[in-house]
């Protein structure tokens, strides 16, 4: 299937590593143009010439961070001076740390917000004036299965990342009449590095090994595996795709099969 994403331009946040990079690599292998991000330089840059050169993507890398606004804006900034236009905004960032309701001081709520619900006002508030120039555009937040289904020590990540559920369906119906369609994805678990310096965490409290937790953790799956981030980046590159034109304020799971819920 063509996802028509040839001559796109997609800014793609918190791109390093993990998830991010799998979309913005996939993304690539589509056609698209990219701006990545990420705070450590190295990794980043790393990240962007492989990219470029496995595929021969064009690839703008800025160092920022995105819990601060000025360093959105400067990020913005730089993709439209390279590329002229955003078509596709992947709203990622990494996690909170793991710890139940009374571990978490003032800080950690504050610092959870600024990083997974803020990082995404930010991002969008200085893409869409963008998107509604060029009329159109699509925006794709990566959250979490614990918006739907809580998960014990990710207070901190289901507070945060459900609240940007129901940010993103407002914005869903305000952006609509510009052609800007606004979805979530829902990553269940996902073999990268935060997943691990998670379980390590969750095995800890739970006075287990990390194998004897991770092996654990796969029961409750029931393809009886986590996934892998090349199996999580198609879902992201087909909404940001013109083959899905009439899918906004949707929220779709991927999580072979973890979230319990009938809906
Ligand atoms: N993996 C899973 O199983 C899973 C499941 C559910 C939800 N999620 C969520 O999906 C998101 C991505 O997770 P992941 O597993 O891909 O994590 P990851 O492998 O640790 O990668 C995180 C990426 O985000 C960047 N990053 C972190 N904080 C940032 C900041 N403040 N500003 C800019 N970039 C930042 C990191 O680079 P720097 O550190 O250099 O900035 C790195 O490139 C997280 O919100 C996570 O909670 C993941």
């Amino acid at each position: 299937m063509d996802l028509g994403l040839r001559g796109k331009v997609a800014l793609v946040a918190a791109s390093s590593k993990g998830l991010g990079r799998a979309v913005a690599t996939e993304l690539a292998r589509e056609g698209a143009a990219l701006t990545l991000c990420a705070r450590g330089e190295k990794v980043l840059q790393a990240t962007a010439a492989a990219i470029r050169t496995e595929i021969g993507a064009p690839v703008l890398a800025v160092a920022a961070d995105v819990t601060r606004p000025a360093e959105i804006r400067r990020l913005v900034a730089a993709a439209m001076g390279q590329f002229g236009r955003i078509d596709i905004l992947v709203t990622n960032a990494g996690g909170p740390p793991f710890g139940t309701f009374l571990d978490h001081d003032e800080q950690a709520w504050q610092k959870a917000l600024d990083l997974n619900l803020l990082s995404v006002v930010h991002l969008c508030r200085e893409v869409v004036p963008h998107m509604k120039a060029q009329k159109g555009g699509r925006i794709i937040n990566i959250t979490s299965f614990a918006v739907k289904q809580p998960a014990h020590g990710l207070i901190l990540s289901s507070m945060a990342k459900a609240a940007v559920i129901g940010l993103a369906r407002e914005m869903a119906n305000e952006l609509a009449p510009f052609n800007i369609l606004v979805n979530n994805v829902l990553p269940g678990v996902f073999l990268t590095d935060r997943y691990l310096e998670l379980s390590r965490a969750r095995a800890e409290r739970l006075g287990m090994t990390l194998e004897a937790f991770m092996t654990k953790r796969v029961e409750e799956i029931p393809l009886g595996r986590g996934g892998r981030t090349e199996e999580f980046a198609p879902l992201v590159a087909f909404l940001a795709s013109e083959k899905a034109t009439y899918i906004t304020g949707a929220t779709i799971q991927i999580d072979g099969g973890l979230i319990r819920t009938l809906l």
